[in-house]
């Protein structure tokens, strides 16, 4: 199969055929998405968990073509899309079943690669360990990320109110057409001030890190939940305990890719979740996959640029064919 490993330059090279271990299905891979884990990977910043592959990408959609032995419940030429822990980036994949999904009532094939690491993401950090309620303002920081673009349509659907940061004017009317109800310019705005005039934010959803975190528990409501996905502003910040004690605030962190297969806190808890919850509002049309932009897998170079170009709004993909 044609595959991209671990390589600065994303070349396309021949790699075997993956074959499905017991609990494992091989998927004939149709689209997978770019996630900024990969332009870290990339980077050498990021390196694949033990024992995943160290093909790019943590996400694909595609036709089932092999079953290993104990899996049940998937049959050979169901279309589906999946959680990975790597492997993405290639015309087939070894996934175990758990983190499987079948692809939602009308999305297309290549569409549904938007949706694993987006939708997974935000379900395990808003829904469940943020436990977003109606009503609740959630702050979305960089509203246009694919995570950013699904976090805004999953709450606004769930009923809470939502505000987002981003850069720019036409990033800020995307978010809105997507059911924000506040725009944040971080250029020119101080978002701690502005959360300051609605009372604070019930959720935070957070990919900057250490130079968002005194404003971020600053920006939280009483009995608010800082949830921290992300690093690009650093690793290493202050804490205002005294401030998060007044507000009986917590602050949390998570990473999906490292999580187990099964048992608590798994990846199979949190895909199960994802099925029962988001899928239905995909399916409705409530939320949808936003595609930015798609590339052929021999430009995988140009979709990491435009990733990192900061232009895209919502996903970058890669297509097999
Ligand atoms: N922990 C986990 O399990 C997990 C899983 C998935 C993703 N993530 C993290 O989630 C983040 C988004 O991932 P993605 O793949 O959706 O990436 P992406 O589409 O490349 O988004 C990156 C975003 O960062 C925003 N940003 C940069 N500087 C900012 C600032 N100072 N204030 C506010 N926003 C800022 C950008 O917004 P502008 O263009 O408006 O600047 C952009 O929307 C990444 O950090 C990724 O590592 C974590």
């Amino acid at each position: 199969m044609r595959a991209i490993p671990e390589s600065e330059s994303l070349d396309v090279v021949d790699l075997p055929d993956p074959r499905p271990a017991p609990g494992e299905v091989v998927i004939d891979v149709a689209a997978a998405g770019v996630n900024r884990a990969d332009v870290m990977q990339r980077a050498g910043k990021y390196p694949p968990p033990p024992g995943a592959s160290n093909v790019f990408g943590l996400e694909a959609s595609g036709t089932v073509s092999a079953i290993g032995d104990g899996v049940s419940g998937w049959s050979i030429g169901d279309e589906v899309c999946a959680l990975l822990a790597g492997g993405g980036y290639a015309e087939k994949v070894a996934v175990p079943a758990p983190q499987l999904m079948p692809v939602p009532r009308g999305i297309d094939l290549v569409s549904a690669a938007a949706l694993p690491e987006v939708a997974c993401t935000v379900m395990s950090n808003v829904v469940m360990a943020g436990r977003l309620a109606p009503g609740e303002l959630l702050l979305v920081h960089g509203g246009s990320s694919g995570i950013g673009t699904h976090a805004i349509q999953l709450a606004h659907a769930l009923g809470a109110r939502v505000a987002v940061t981003a850069r720019n004017q036409a990033k800020l009317d995307r978010c809105r057409e997507l059911g924000a109800d506040l725009g944040i310019d971080y250029t020119t705005q101080e978002f701690d001030e502005v959360l300051a005039e609605h009372d604070g934010a019930d959720v935070i959803l957070d990919i900057i890190g250490a130079k968002y975190l005194q404003k971020n528990v600053a920006a939280l409501a009483t009995g608010g939940r800082l949830v921290i996905i992300g690093m690009q502003g650093g690793v290493k910040g202050e804490l205002n305990i005294g401030a998060l004690m007044a507000k009986r605030a917590s602050v949390i962190g998570t990473t999906l890719r490292a999580r187990p297969v099964s048992g608590p806190g798994s990846k199979s808890t949190i895909v199960a979740e994802t099925v029962a919850r988001t899928w239905p509002l995909v399916e409705s049309g409530d939320v949808a996959p936003i595609v930015d932009s798609t590339f052929r897998i021999d430009d995988a170079a140009a979709a990491h640029e435009r990733l990192d170009s900061g232009d895209a709004i919502g996903k970058v993909l890669l297509t097999m064919e």
